[in-house]
């Protein structure tokens, strides 16, 4: 039987998990949508020529009778929605970031311990990326001995104007944030931000663009991530990782190599949506298949959302005090 779902925030990536829970995703039915704004959540729909019905707020969604929630709206929303659906019982899948605060994000795990298991998972695409997972099999099976220091970088072409100097940290960096430590199987120690002289692109006048982070683990791996999101020229991930015995980077995304004018040529994505289409896909049918056999999601947990938010709001620190910050987490509970 088909696990009944409805979807909170038909925005940019709302109305992509839409298109996908509709037409790729297998064992699910969608029943309900629901946005804050005024007649977006109907436009969609129909745009998407889907038979789904609108409903006015997240709660009567929850209390429609779906098994779970697709949480997709905007991030300062997704505590109050996950927490609310939670209480119901309902199966939630939250993109990143799980909240906007660490507070919050104990908030959503305390209400999971009332079941003592788990129903929740987060949005962390990048562990699907099959660049990714046969990094983590790489590492995981010793191929390049000891992890010792990581490089990697997350540039964007261009951001919208009331981006923020912690922007680029709580909604970009935390990708890696969450991606790097489940790499080498290790939490984070310190975090601090650098600044390198700001570009003259930046999207206003108020954003500090470029930024270097500096992750170090209890292990002593030091990773260094650049944060450029209004580089110009595309959307670019990259991940090296050096080993005591040799080295692995991501793939480069392939693209026809092109031989004109006395010059050869590939060409670079521009949109964070076709990077990493494959692992929307297999993230949710993942979601919907571990939901259905197991009872329980088995992506990134509420704990790992945490973790995302405690390393985020150390790094935000830094921004301010221009100094390395310690990254203390609270006491796991043993169900995750
Ligand atoms: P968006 O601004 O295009 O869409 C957000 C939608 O949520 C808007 O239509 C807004 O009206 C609606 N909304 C806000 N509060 C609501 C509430 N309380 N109830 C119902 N609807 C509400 O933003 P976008 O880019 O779609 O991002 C949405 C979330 O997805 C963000 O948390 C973002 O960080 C995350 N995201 C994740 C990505 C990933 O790679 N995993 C990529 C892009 C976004």
């Amino acid at each position: 039987m088909a696990l009944k779902c409805g979807l909170v925030g038909t925005g940019a990536i709302g109305r992509d998990h839409l298109r996908r829970l509709s037409s790729t995703i297998t064992g699910v039915e969608v029943t309900g949508v629901v946005d804050i704004v005024d007649g977006l959540a109907g436009s969609v729909v129909k745009d998407l020529n889907l038979a789904v019905e609108v409903y006015p707020s997240d709660r009567e969604l929850i209390h429609s009778g779906v098994d779970a929630v697709f949480i997709t709206s905007s991030s300062t929303a997704h505590a109050e929605t996950a927490i609310r659906a939670i209480e119901a019982g309902k199966y939630v899948f939250c993109e990143k970031p799980l909240a906007t605060t660490a507070e919050d994000c104990l908030r959503i795990i305390e209400a999971e311990k009332q079941y003592n298991r788990r129903l929740l998972q987060v949005g962390f695409m990048r562990r699907y990326d099959k660049g990714y997972v046969e990094l983590k099999e790489i590492i995981d099976n010793q191929v390049i001995g000891k992890p010792l220091t990581i490089h990697c970088r997350h540039f964007n072409q261009s951001v919208v104007e009331n981006y923020s100097t912690s922007m680029l940290i709580t909604e970009t960096l935390i990708h890696e944030i969450d991606v790097l430590h489940w790499l080498v199987n290790d939490d984070y120690n310190t975090v601090q931000v650098l600044f390198p002289t700001k570009s003259s692109k930046a999207s206003s006048e108020h954003i500090r663009d470029p930024q270097v982070a500096v992750l170090t683990t209890q292990s002593g791996v030091v990773i260094t991530a650049e944060i450029f999101v209004n580089c110009q020229y595309g959307y670019d991930i990259h991940c090296e990782v050096v080993g005591e015995e040799g080295m692995a980077s991501l793939p480069e995304v392939p693209s026809v190599r092109l031989r004109k004018n006395a010059a050869s040529s590939t060409s670079l994505l521009v949109d964070w949506k076709q990077r990493f289409i494959d692992a929307y896909d297999v993230e949710l049918q993942h979601f919907v298949d571990a939901v259905i056999q197991k009872g329980r999601p088995e992506g990134p947990s509420a704990w790992d959302g945490y973790i995302a938010a405690i390393t985020a709001d150390a790094l935000v620190r830094s921004q301010t005090t221009g100094k390395a910050e310690p990254v203390v987490l609270a006491d796991k509970p043993s169900f995750y």
